[in-house]
């Protein structure tokens, strides 16, 4: 098993307190920008599966649904709605001015 990563968008995608809805090898992600720093959790939503990227808000360092108003943390995808809840979560990579992100993933085999 190793992570494998994959692009995303450009970094300019994601603006500072911003967030965005991307698909990455078929999976849907949302990408935070707090503060710079970038952060990558599963795009749907536990409680309905509607789109975090598209519909929510983000306050602060919380990820806020759209629909009903549950609350994640971002940085580490708990929700404060829901304790036994958390959003998966992905490590993101930079690469000349594009983001990615990373899988964990079987090896190939040779
Ligand atoms: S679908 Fe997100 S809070 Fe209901």
């Amino acid at each position: 098993m190793a992570w494998r990563f994959y692009e995303a968008c450009p970094e300019g995608a994601v603006p500072p307190g911003g967030k965005r809805r991307v698909v990455v090898e078929g999976y849907p992600v949302c990408l935070v920008n707090l503060g710079g720093t970038i952060h990558a959790t599963g795009d749907y939503c536990p409680h309905e599966a509607v789109s975090l990227g598209d519909g929510g808000r983000v306050e602060g360092e919380t990820l806020v649904c759209g629909a009903h108003g549950w609350r994640f943390d971002v940085r580490t995808g708990a929700c404060q709605d829901d304790p036994g809840v958390e959003l998966p979560r992905f490590p993101v990579g930079r690469k000349d001015g594009w983001l990615y992100v990373g899988f964990w993933e079987e090896d190939e085999e040779e």
